[in-house]
């Protein structure tokens, strides 16, 4: 048997909202009619002030950084463990400084003591990475960045539909940054979202600006200029409406998408967890302030040995689980910053130990199950039974 890492869901609708396009002539370009009725989806499920689809949760986390308007000096407090799009983000700003930070050891998001640690006169900002689509301790942060008068950018790449306590991750902080890349619970392939949480009106307009080529044409668009000119430096991060009609396919079926991906992490930590008393692995707890989305099932291991043995076995067996992150502040971008391994003895570990099953919405119990068998074999190997 052969389990792939990841499948996309298909709704069923997504080639149908495409045909409309083709059968009415409508424009192709971005901010057409479908990118208007994801946005409105996701401000109304989701209760956000204002969403803007982007091309990549990587160009969302882009246009928000370039929102808070930093300036050479200023400090980026961020976790080491992500993906390198949360940091190149910051980057992007000349002169602007990234300070990695420690994660918990209970959920791999960041830990809201070593905030308080690396914070400075020059902190302008806090990024949070809402990691498996469990929520970071928002409370704790969001009373930090309140106190020190810091901006929070949320990535929720991985955690569309969970919370923190009543709200959905995202709209808690200033921005929020969403990805719909295949890999992820809802798709269009390659895609993204921006939340604004403030009804800050030069905010929003800036945004349009920069994600419309620097250029007023959103304001033209809506007849409030007569031509539409260069404004502002900016990109193009706006998605085809064909991509848009894709999504929006997907999000009418988020519900449906999050009960068979939960269905799936809860039926493997049943099957799991039995063999966690051998102590070789742990199965990470979900926090009582967390709804999850079961994006990711994860357990660590306690060595970088059986973590590499167990995922090799089950790779020979056709499952493929995998690994991530190679930690930032160590991988060769990092260096060249000035990190060094050993400052985050955490994550460095955390990284070594991880190993990550393959999940989808709809997998089938058998595929579970397999997958399950297979870990119990590798399981006998390991402890010597
Ligand atoms: C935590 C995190 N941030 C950002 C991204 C980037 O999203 P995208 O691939 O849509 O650019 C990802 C994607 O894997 C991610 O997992």
């Amino acid at each position: 048997m052969l389990i792939k890492f990841f499948k996309p869901y298909i709704s069923g609708n997504e080639l149908k909202y495409i045909k409309d396009l083709f059968d009415n002539r409508l424009d192709l370009s971005g901010d057409g009619k479908y990118t208007k009725m994801a946005q409105e989806f996701l401000e109304k499920k989701y209760h956000v002030n204002k969403v803007f689809l982007t091309t990549s949760g990587t160009t969302a986390l882009e246009l928000a950084v370039r929102l808070l308007d930093l300036k050479p000096g200023d400090e980026v407090i961020v976790p080491s463990f992500t993906f390198s799009s949360t940091v190149n983000a910051i980057l992007f700003s000349y002169g602007v400084k990234v300070v990695f930070t420690e994660i918990q050891k209970d959920t791999l998001n960041i830990d809201p003591k070593d905030i308080k640690r690396k914070l400075n006169k020059n902190t302008k900002a806090i990024m949070v990475v809402h990691y498996a689509g469990v929520a970071c301790d928002m409370d704790r942060i969001m009373k930090t960045a309140k106190e020190s008068n810091l901006k929070v950018i949320e990535d929720a790449a991985q955690a569309i539909e969970s919370k923190y306590k009543n709200k959905y991750l995202g709209t808690i902080g200033d921005f929020g940054c969403l990805s719909f890349h295949d890999t992820k619970n809802v798709t269009c392939g390659e895609g993204g979202a921006l939340y604004i949480n403030t009804d800050d009106k030069k905010i929003i307009e800036k945004a349009e600006i920069i994600r419309e080529k620097g250029t007023n044409r959103t304001k033209f668009f809506r007849g409030e200029v007569d031509k539409y000119t260069w404004v502002d430096v900016g990109s193009s991060i706006l998605p085809s409406d064909i991509l848009a009609a894709f999504l929006l396919a997907q999000l009418e079926s988020i519900d449906e998408i999050t009960k068979k991906r939960l269905k799936a992490y809860n039926y493997y930590k049943k099957l799991l967890s039995k063999y966690e008393k051998h102590k070789i692995f742990r199965i990470p707890k979900i926090p009582k302030y967390a709804i999850h989305n079961g994006h990711i099932f994860y357990v660590i291991f306690s060595s970088e040995k059986d973590r590499n043995f167990t995922m090799d076995f089950l790779r020979k067996n056709g499952v493929q689980a995998t690994f991530h992150y190679i930690p930032l502040h160590s991988a060769p971008q990092g260096i060249r910053l000035g990190y060094k391994a050993s400052d985050l003895k955490i994550t460095e570990n955390v990284s070594k130990c991880v190993m990550r099953f393959p999940l989808y919405a709809d997998m089938a119990k058998e595929e579970i199950k397999y997958v399950a068998k297979v870990f119990e074999e590798a399981m006998k190997k390991l402890h010597g039974k």
